[in-house]
């Protein structure tokens, strides 16, 4: 998704801060990138298609030493991917320049409007309107004042910046759901979509809210809100660790998230696990919500929803809860059925994720309770939710989700745990054995040497299929989407019992097929299917767990040493996730970035 970054300062080399908070923005995923810089009473700009290495040589045509100026990496929305529809984009002078994350939904209306006036566009997107905008409303005399103006006219879920050469020492910044931050500094500040952007050089922040339009000064940071009033937005000490934020010496973020995965099922279970009780307060629903929950409707998108579908099973089996799983985005247009007695439960890494976010608002609005499952701190999901517990997975920065994936799963897993306690179904053994998955992780991921070279057989195939049967299904779901998303293999997940009913057709000499067994109750069963497709030829890649009797006769076989079932799934989706991470690197694609994807969905 887009990244926006803004410097302004007494002084300073604006150009160097931008290229950098752009590189660390990187890993939301975009398709071009621009600066502008406030020189000289005219916007120098320099953008292009493309990533920031195509980018790079062409700020040698910006000046150095101008401490006013703004960036942007963009995911296309409205025009293709190219130089001219890459942001900063300037009015007709060429004086004002603005970078635009979101949508602007009638910009096709006030582009007519402002063409009729005389204005004159070059480019397909709907941020160009905001420019014309602010010049026909006097931004050159009064950015500010103009602003206020044009965001009365927009419609739609957005953030820009703008700034004025005419004006050099201030950024304007709108807030209407895409979030920004401003980083403060000292005779400095920076503003962002991301704190990442600006955490080497300051650490202190304050978070716009929604409807906020902001004065960024070298000194000062003046909100009104959206009502015009003035508002105070506490600062906050940013506590990432920037080390998190970097590789750490693996090849990919990718690699990188997956080896962490103990540590943070350590940070995700610390202070809400003790001995055989969870800390229901940690947990951020409330007993006053608890009590009354007569069904669960889960929304999310991607990875989330995979991890809903194994949710709704740990919450079935162990609390008796009647759980519904939905895509957000067909969730948003379905008009459900919601009633005080549902819970609405969000789960989500971002927490921008724009069709969660608009079935949350849909929640609220039909009178359900809402609970969010997030990442990131602060997220527009987390303020936007009646109540939210978070992952503490740290910083995503690959496309691919993997840690957010599985401390979604825990998070779920200690919930699931709870309502069952409270509705007379306590399994403290489970409870207790929550501790022991961060070193059973270690333990599965030094096993799983092998995978690199069953990976190298597998990154020769166009086409691939998924079985399991009830969580093993829904992780074979999480297994086939990552195929996809970064090795660029076509994969289908299917339940393994429902393949004789038509896709058995599909199944002939050398289909490759991945089967997942963890469910002690259905192994024979699924057993049976993995016996039907090789009698049809299928090879067959088999993860099962290391304590079922069965033997496997397969072609590659990954044993895992698993506890419960209802533990496992977190420990089952690591060999899923470097099967297709080797897979994607066998194959020389780009891990971190796929192409197509962005990390955060923040449109529709
Ligand atoms: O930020 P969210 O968890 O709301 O994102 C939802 C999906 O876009 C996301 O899980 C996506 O499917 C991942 N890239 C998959 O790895």
């Amino acid at each position: 998704m887009c990244g926006i970054v803004g410097f302004v300062g007494h002084q300073g080399d604006a150009l160097t801060f931008l290229f950098e908070g752009l590189k660390r923005l990187e890993y939301r995923g975009y398709d071009s990138a621009g600066i502008a810089l406030a020189t000289n009473g005219a916007v120098a700009l320099a953008k292009a298609q493309g990533k920031l290495a195509v980018l790079e040589p062409l700020l040698g045509t910006l000046p150095r030493g101008v401490p006013l100026g703004i960036g942007h990496t963009r995911w296309a929305t409205h025009g293709r991917p190219t130089d001219l529809n890459a942001h900063p984009h300037t009015d007709c002078r060429g004086t004002i320049a603005t970078v635009h994350n979101g949508i602007i939904e009638n910009y096709q209306e006030l582009r007519s409007e402002l063409i009729a006036q005389g204005h004159t566009f070059v480019s397909d997107t709907d941020t160009e309107v905001i420019p014309h905008l602010l010049e026909a409303y006097g931004g050159d005399e009064d950015l500010l004042g103009a602003v206020r103006e044009v965001e009365r006219r927009l419609s739609g879920a957005y953030a820009f910046l703008a700034i004025s050469a005419k004006q050099p020492d201030r950024i304007v910044a709108v807030r209407r759901s895409s979030p920004l931050i401003v980083g403060l500094g000292e005779g400095v500040n920076y503003v962002a979509s991301d704190v990442g952007a600006f955490l080497p050089k300051t650490r202190r922040a304050l978070v716009l809210e929604n409807g906020d339009v902001a004065l960024v000064t070298p000194d000062a940071v003046e909100i009104q809100t959206q009502e015009g009033a003035l508002a105070h937005r506490a600062p906050f000490t940013v506590d990432w660790d920037i080390k998190q934020a970097e590789r750490g010496g693996y090849a990919h973020f990718m690699l990188k998230e997956i080896m962490e995965q103990p540590d943070v099922w350590t940070d995700c279970l610390m202070g809400r696990v003790r001995g055989d009780h969870i800390e229901a307060g940690e947990l951020g629903l409330p007993w006053s919500q608890r009590k009354n929950i007569r069904r669960i409707q889960i929304v999310a998108a991607g990875t989330a929803y995979h991890a809903g579908l194994v949710g709704k099973a740990l919450m079935e089996r162990l609390a008796r809860i009647p759980v519904d799983v939905a895509v957000a985005s067909e969730f948003r247009y379905q008009n459900p059925v919601l009633d005080p007695g549902t819970l609405v439960l969000a789960i989500s890494q971002s927490g921008e994720t724009a069709d969660t976010l608009a079935s949350v608002s849909l929640a609220r609005q039909l009178g359900a309770p809402t609970y969010a499952v997030v990442n990131t701190v602060g997220s527009t999901l987390a303020r936007e939710s009646d109540y939210v517990v978070y992952t503490h997975a740290g910083p995503e920065i690959a496309v691919a989700s993997t840690k957010a994936y599985t401390t979604q799963l825990l998070v779920l897993t200690m919930l699931a745990l709870q309502l069952a306690a409270e509705r007379g179904h306590a399994r403290s053994d489970l409870v207790r054995a929550l501790w022991s998955l961060p070193a059973l992780g270690e333990q599965v991921l030094a096993s799983l040497g092998k995978i690199v070279e069953m990976a190298r057989r597998l990154a020769t195939e166009s086409d691939v299929f998924y079985v399991g049967r009830g969580i093993d299904y829904a992780l074979a779901m999480e297994g086939q989407l990552k195929i996809k998303e970064i090795a660029y293999i076509h994969a289908e997940a299917y339940p393994a019992g429902e393949l004789k009913h038509g896709t058995l057709a599909l199944i002939e000499e050398g289909t490759p097929v991945v089967a997942i067994v963890t469910d002690r109750v259905m192994a024979e069963k699924t057993l049976s299917n993995i016996l039907e497709v090789k009698a049809r030829g299928a090879e067959v890649w088999a993860i099962v767990d290391a304590g079922l009797p069965q033997e496997w006769p397969v072609d590659h076989l990954i044993r895992l040493d698993l506890p419960d079932p209802l533990l496992s799934p977190a420990l089952t989706a690591l060999p899923l996730q470097l099967l297709a991470y080797w897979t994607a690197v066998h194959r020389g694609q780009d891990v971190d970035q796929p192409r197509n994807l962005a990390k955060s969905v923040t449109v529709e």
